[in-house]
């Protein structure tokens, strides 16, 4: 074979693999009820229960000390193995609402846990409590979530179709001293949602 018609071909088969790349992605793009739990890096769904919600600072939550308008970061569900653990797809902002939007009460209303993975292309959002802000920013490409929700108002996440706008979350209780736990999460989008994909907004 001569050099021309080697390097024709190795050109033909890069070509060939970009355009399989393409028609992965494209087929992934489309297919509607991938079962994202089997390969997506979810936290497993065999062993979830009922957690404490630690702080950051080893202590567990409670509606009486957590300041309103604040958020931390905190890890569901937990391994117990610390490099497991950092995986962004266990990390989630837990917030206590602005006064505006219903922070002051002491009991669970005043509370939203949401998937820190950014819907669009899976940076990592936060909670801006800032006079004027007091939502989600995303760094990347600036996609914006509403705190009350979850739902990207602003940016690219905003653009894509639900379930892919509405960021997972996680529900909670409290018990007689205040202490807050998380309720055992069911990644359907349906419920909890799946990290990373999104969640139907309750009607
Ligand atoms: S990854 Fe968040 S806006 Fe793109």
């Amino acid at each position: 074979m001569s050099k021309q018609d080697s390097s024709a071909k190795n050109t033909l088969s890069r070509r060939d693999f970009l355009k399989l790349l393409g028609g992965a992605g494209t087929a992934l793009a489309f297919t509607p009820f991938v079962p994202w739990g089997n390969f997506m890096p979810n936290p497993d769904t065999t062993s979830l229960s009922k957690a404490k919600v630690i702080l950051p600072d080893g202590t567990q939550a409670n509606v009486n000390t957590f300041p309103v308008n604040h958020s931390e970061v905190i890890t569901y569900p937990k391994t117990g193995d610390r490099v497991l653990d950092e995986e962004a797809f266990r990390k989630w902002q837990f917030i206590r609402l602005p006064p505006e939007l219903g922070g002051e009460p002491k009991d669970v209303s005043a509370f939203r846990v949401y998937s820190m993975v950014c819907l669009h292309l899976w940076c990592l959002w936060k909670y801006w409590p800032q006079e004027g802000r007091k939502r989600g920013e995303c760094p990347c490409h600036g996609s914006m979530y509403n705190v009350l929700i979850g739902k990207a108002f602003v940016g690219p996440a905003s653009l894509q179709a639900p379930p892919s706008n509405v960021l997972a979350t996680l529900y909670l209780e409290a018990d007689n001293d205040g202490f807050l736990f998380i309720k055992p999460a069911k990644w359907d989008v349906n419920e909890n949602g799946i990290v990373g994909y999104g969640r139907f907004l309750k009607t």
